[in-house]
């Protein structure tokens, strides 16, 4: 009976195939003008794409947003304010003493023939070793993946079990918040949609956008995308759509002639194509939202046609999902495309329950619908229109939708995991010697749930590091993602990565891959750091870190401290570092005590630690947006690393900070998931191993971040301050993330002339610029001077600075952009730009960076506030600059 069901529907859905284009197909022709950039302003030039004459609607093309989505304060250089000294004169030590007598403080250094070493030739080039060094395996070796159903291995076969394994997300504390820290229930962003979640909200997650604005922009979990399409598009559906973009869809921006190549200067991935919508009939403009048990790595979606409804479809949404799933609770299934059907195909049920369609859409793109009635009985869809394909009423059961780029051999493998769905997942991890792992976890829901292995997508740089188990699951099926390159769909429950290559033995002392950590300084270059320091113990202290912004005061800890390390340890001179040392604690405690100018709040609603600024002054993107969760990664990693310090250089220091700087580490990068005053790792995200800055602010495109180097900074913050208060969760912790963002880095943000994950068109830019999950644009809030969008890749320059970026890259970054020939030569960058320029230049040439900062005659313009030609100098000494 069943079987003649299925033969019937598949006659009648060839019927409405012979006839298909009697609906409405017309109106595409019409609507024939550029997709235009219908949302924010036009910054850019753009090529459209080259097929750009085929049918132009937003339906079928999307919108290609252009605007930047600024949310913080972007003029703002990534510098403190101007450097202030206590005296007068920057050229006095403190007794008084001239630090430029006829004898030049840097008399035991082999003076440097040119003032300006840059604008003599600069051609570094790689240790022949430098490959192997850096623990890389050279270019990576495609692996070949399995076009047959993989036979699932025993889970765990091949990850050692040693003795001395430390977890990495042991609780950090559960400290209360400090009385001094006010809590307010009153933030000015409301949590829409979030129903029945009093805990903690994940405020940088890639599902935001569901909560945020009108509500209406995507989630990408990667290789798709779904948004809450509000009656949009040809199918004027109240559903989720599904979207999933081809390269050839991609826009780009105008060549930058300055870089060799002349790469273009973004790319952006449309918006707003509604491929496949999950709907019902009864949704219409009374339908509401929620978003229920947000985690790090999902949310549940739910769809009512009115509030308080108990006819719902609920959207398990999680990172890296095969299929699209919707689970539907007494409604009738509505599945739509805004780009229009151009022949459905009922396709049987490869297995017991599981009801298949084969879609192709009038864009030639194959899709599959897998229905699984809670009943039982054939759900018999029907193609109601171009746009529609309608079940039965009183649906309850399961509809999942997936792209096909595979044909047959695709469609077997979705046959195998449809019906089955990842509900939730975790993330687990642990560090043994210099080896960490960590492993994705998914709880899974469906039909034969137990029986039935899932079927998730991973990015290249989970493919690149999986364990030999998780590697055998691989599959011949690919997608491609918006801006990290192909997904491979992997098979089962669970993924197991391996970092080899951990910064262990990185301390506070310079690093680098052959040097490792280099703590012994010779006595004539402690005798340099001791001339030059008094400078810059000289600034005042208090000025520079007594700020309205917790960026830049955290900035300006983040240097003292790093000063004080140097003069004190490098140059092995306590004595002279004394004073400095106790006006830093001292600094530091104005904000310890909440004391600074707008003091932190705990915000009651979404859960975490504030700056006051916005509540006081209406404005959401005061210091670059804290009170609205931006970059809290940044702002609190630099008051951590300044504290890591201090209390590896008086221990006694740390008893009474302990739980303030915890504090920080647990609002920005939290190791629970059940913590009720933190959400989990709120800006570190595991699957994507980098963080996302943007906070509370709708945006097209998703989540966004800028500054790797910054993000680095705060992974390494969290190492060292693990390290300082003997927590060495945490200290394991801040070396995987180091570790995952070294080869996240690698695969998606500093791009190697082999790199095959971001466009050819764009990769000679060498660095992202500002990235989102849905475009690149290689510039910067601030401006679009080269050193200004390379540089913030590069700061600040810390230990970690020669672990994350690899020295091919360095090279290939400064031969292309810095060098004397290229078209932003180092040596003619002014202001603090230079500075660092000069340091990171340490990664592959530390002699010229050694010569640059020890010149006679240093212009002190050339270091940033946020760094100092101190520490810059013992640094490119550390890695091999100094004679
Ligand atoms: C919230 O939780 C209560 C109690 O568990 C439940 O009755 C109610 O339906 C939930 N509301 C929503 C919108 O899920
Ligand atoms: C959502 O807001 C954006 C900009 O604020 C607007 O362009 C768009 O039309 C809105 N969408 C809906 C469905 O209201
Ligand atoms: C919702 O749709 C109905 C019927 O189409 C219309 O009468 C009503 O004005 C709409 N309501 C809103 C708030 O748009
Ligand atoms: C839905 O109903 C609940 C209580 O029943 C109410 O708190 C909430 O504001 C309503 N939501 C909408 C969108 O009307
Ligand atoms: C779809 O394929 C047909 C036949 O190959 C071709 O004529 C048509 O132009 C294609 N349509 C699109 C939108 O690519
Ligand atoms: C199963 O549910 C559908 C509604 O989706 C209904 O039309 C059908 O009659 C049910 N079958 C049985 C055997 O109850
Ligand atoms: C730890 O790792 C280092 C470097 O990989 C290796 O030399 C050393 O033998 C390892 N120690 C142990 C106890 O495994
Ligand atoms: C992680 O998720 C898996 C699968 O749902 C579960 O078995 C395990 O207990 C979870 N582990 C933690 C630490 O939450
Ligand atoms: C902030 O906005 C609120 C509401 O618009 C207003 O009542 C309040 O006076 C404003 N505060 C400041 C400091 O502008
Ligand atoms: C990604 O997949 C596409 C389509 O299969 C292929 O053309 C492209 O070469 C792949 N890219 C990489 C880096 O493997």
């Amino acid at each position: 009976m069943e079987r003649q069901l299925v033969w019937l529907s598949t006659v009648i859905l060839m019927w409405f195939q012979a006839i298909q284009g009697a609906y409405g197909l017309p109106q595409f022709g019409s609507k024939s003008s550029q997709a235009a950039p219908a949302a924010g302003t036009t910054s850019f030039k753009t090529q459209y794409p080259p097929n750009a004459d085929r049918i132009l609607t937003p339906a079928t093309q999307g919108v290609y947003h252009f605007s930047l989505e600024r949310d913080g304060h972007p003029s703002l250089q990534p510098f403190p304010t101007v450097i202030s000294y206590k005296t007068p004169t920057p050229e006095t030590n403190p007794s008084g003493t001239e630090i430029h007598t006829s004898k030049s403080p840097f008399s035991s250094v082999p003076q440097v023939d040119n003032p300006d070493p840059a604008s003599s030739s600069v051609s570094p080039t790689l240790p022949s070793s430098s490959s192997d060094a850096e623990g890389r395996k050279g270019p990576v070796t495609p692996v070949a993946l399995s076009t047959s159903y993989p036979e699932i291995p025993v889970k765990g076969t091949d990850t050692p079990s040693t003795m001395a394994s430390q977890d990495v997300f042991q609780p950090i504390s559960s400290d209360p918040i400090p009385t001094n820290i006010q809590s307010r229930d009153d933030h000015p962003v409301p949590k829409l949609g979030i129903v029945n979640a009093t805990g903690p909200i994940a405020t940088n997650k890639f599902y935001a956008g569901f909560f945020l604005g009108n509500r209406s922009c995507a989630t990408f979990t990667h290789p798709y995308s779904i948004s809450w399409a509000q009656g949009t598009g040809n199918a004027g559906s109240w559903g989720i759509s599904v979207s999933h973009i081809e390269a050839e869809q991609l826009a780009f921006g105008q060549p930058n002639p300055k870089i060799p190549g002349s790469p273009a200067s973004n790319y952006i991935n449309p918006i707003g194509i509604q491929s496949l919508i999950l709907s019902a009939t009864e949704l219409s403009n009374s339908t509401v939202l929620n978003v229920e048990q947000p985690t790090a790595f999902s949310a549940q979606i739910v769809l009512r046609p009115q509030n308080g409804s108990s006819q719902s479809i609920t959207f398990p949404v999680v990172q890296g999902m095969g299929y699209v799933t919707g689970v539907y609770n007494d409604l009738q299934p509505n599945i739509q495309s805004s780009i229009g059907f151009q022949k459905v195909v009922s396709a049987g049920s490869p297995r017991p329950g599981v009801f298949k369609y084969r879609v192709t859409l009038e864009d030639n793109k194959s899709w599959l619908v897998y229905v699984i009635p809670a009943n039982g009985t054939d759900p018999d869809l029907r193609l109601e229109s171009n746009t529609l394909l309608c079940g039965p009423s009183g649906f309850s059961g399961i509809v999942q939708v997936t792209k096909n780029p595979a044909g047959d051999a695709g469609e077997k493998f979705f046959d195998n995991s449809a019906g089955v769905y990842p509900v939730t997942a975790n993330v687990t991890g642990s560090v043994s010697n210099t080896t960490g792992t960590y492993s994705f976890n998914w709880e899974k829901a469906g039909k034969d749930a137990s029986s039935t292995p899932l079927l998730m997508f991973a990015l290249p740089h989970h493919v690149e590091s999986f364990d030999d188990n998780t590697r055998a699951r691989q599959i011949a099926l690919q997608l491609r993602t918006t801006t990290k390159g192909n997904a491979t769909a992997v098979i089962g429950e669970s993924w197991t990565m391996v970092e080899p290559d951990l910064p262990v033995d990185m301390g506070f002392a310079p690093w680098s891959p052959t040097r490792g950590s280099v703590t012994n300084f010779s006595p004539a270059i402690q005798q340099v750091i001791r001339d030059i320091a008094p400078t810059e113990l000289q600034q005042d202290m208090d000025a520079e870190t007594n700020l309205d912004s917790m960026y830049f005061s955290g900035k300006a800890l983040s240097k003292f401290a790093t000063l004080v390390y140097t003069v004190n340890t490098l140059a092995n001179d306590p004595q002279l570092a004394a004073s400095a040392l106790s006006t830093l604690k001292a600094c530091f405690a104005r904000f310890v005590t909440n004391h600074q100018k707008w003091p932190l709040v705990y915000d009651n609603v979404w859960k975490g630690v504030v700056s006051s600024a916005t509540y006081a002054t209406n404005d959401s993107g005061v210091d670059f947006g804290n009170s609205y969760y931006n970059d809290h990664h940044f702002h609190y990693g630099y008051f951590i690393h300044a504290a890591a310090i201090i209390g590896s250089l008086d221990p006694s220091w740390i008893d009474e900070n302990k739980a303030w700087v915890n504090m920080l580490v647990r609002d920005a990068g939290n190791s629970a998931a059940n913590d009720p005053l933190f959400p989990f790792s709120r800006a570190f995200d595991w699957f994507h191993g980098h963080s996302w800055a943007k906070g509370l602010f709708a945006s097209w495109d998703g989540k966004d971040q800028e500054s790797t180097s910054e993000d680095a900074m705060f992974a390494y913050a969290v190492k060292m301050w693990g390290n300082t208060i003997g927590d060495k969760s945490m200290e394991a912790r801040g070396n995987l993330m180091l570790a995952l963002l070294k080869r996240s880095l690698r695969n998606y943000f500093l791009m190697e002339s082999t790199n095959t994950n971001q466009p050819a068109q764009f990769t000679a830019n060498k660095v992202s610029g500002i990235m989102f999950e849905n475009k690149a644009d290689h510039t910067t809030y601030f401006g679009t001077n080269l050193e200004y969008i390379q540089g913030i890749h590069m700061l600040p320059i810390l230990p970690c600075s020669a672990y994350t970026r690899n020295q091919k890259f360095v090279t290939e970054e400064w031969n292309a952009m810095f060098a004397p020939n290229a078209s932003d030569p180092a040596s003619t960058v002014t202001g603090g730009w230079k500075g660092i320029l000069y340091a990171n230049l340490a990664i592959i040439d530390p002699k010229t960076s050694y010569q640059f900062f020890s010149q006679p005659n240093f212009d002190y313009s050339w270091i940033d506030g946020g760094a100092s030609r101190t520490w810059y100098l013992a640094y490119a000494a550390g890695l091999g600059g100094s004679p």
